[in-house]
């Protein structure tokens, strides 16, 4: 595997990053994940914006813009140009002695990327996902790489054979540990707003523009907690899973326990609109 680390195009193995590197201490870092289907991207732009906008979030001195260029380089150089592909690209504050402050203003933000096969698409029968409480910090918008609540709440969907886990707070149910949250509620297609409390989503917001062009009616409010009881529909959006959907929600079976029509509507939207356009 060949991989990006700082301007230099080199085997994984070769790649070394200093232990005193921010992100290592202090995940003072934040990542994109972009997908690529024959070399073409999904949405890249925004994933460049939404990576500007969280360098000046956390003041980190980088420019996002290398994203198009390294990607296709690692996907080149990995034999991915044809393939349904995930580009990862991360950028921390660099390495410098350890204090919390900023380092020096010369030091160098660290820059690292790779590629890599997309994962497998899930069970098309849905999956189950668990209720954990949202431990994150309020910051949810900025993709940095501090995940640990994340990181803790998927191991405990894994445990309990679920996909995932539902992050929950003050009796919201806002995201996935690594997606959004949707529901098929009174009729309307629903997310949670953009704001501090979730990650804003690439998909999400296709799929909101997806659902607009098949005629539905959405909604960017919270979905209350209980309400995923209630719900027609429960799916998750992101980059990697598109639509895909909830059938079971802590032991509770999500409407008829099967996967819902406007789940595979959108899904099959969002496929279109990338393929053809
Ligand atoms: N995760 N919410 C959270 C907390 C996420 O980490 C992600 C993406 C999303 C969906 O965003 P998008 O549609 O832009 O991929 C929502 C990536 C894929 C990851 O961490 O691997």
């Amino acid at each position: 595997m060949i991989v990006y680390l700082n301007g230099e195009y080199l085997p994984r193995e070769q790649a070394r990053i200093s232990p005193e590197d921010r992100g290592f201490l202090f995940a003072d870092a934040v990542y994109e994940v972009v997908r690529f289907f024959r070399g073409r991207p999904y949405h890249l732009d925004e994933h460049v914006e939404r990576m500007r906008e969280g360098l000046a979030a956390i003041r980190i001195a980088a420019d996002a813009g290398f994203y198009p260029e390294v990607a296709a380089r690692l996907l080149d150089e990995n034999g991915l140009a044809q393939s349904d592909a995930i580009v990862y690209a991360q950028d921390s504050r660099g390495a410098a002695p350890r204090t919390h402050a900023f380092p020096a203003a010369d030091v160098q933000p660290t820059v690292f990327a790779f590629a890599r096969v997309a994962d497998p698409e899930l069970p098309p029968e849905g999956g189950r996902a668990l209720l954990v409480p949202d431990e994150r910090w309020g910051r949810c918008d900025i993709k940095t790489v501090m995940l640990l609540p994340n990181v803790l709440a998927a191991q405990k969907a894994r445990e309990a054979g679920a996909v995932d886990a539902i992050l929950t707070r003050d009796g919201i149910a806002w995201e996935g540990t690594k997606a959004n949250l949707f529901c098929v509620c009174d009729g309307a297609v629903r997310t949670a707003p953009n704001g501090h409390r979730i990650l804003p989503g690439v998909t999400r917001g296709a799929a909101l523009d997806a659902a607009r062009r098949l005629g539905l009616t959405v909604e960017e409010r919270p979905i209350a907690t209980e309400e995923l009881f209630t719900a027609d529909e429960v799916f998750l959006a992101s980059t990697t899973l598109w639509t895909y959907p909830l059938i079971e929600v802590d032991g509770r079976r999500v409407a008829d326990g099967k996967p819902g029509r406007i789940t595979r509507a959108l899904k099959e939207e969002l496929k279109r609109e990338f393929l053809v356009s």
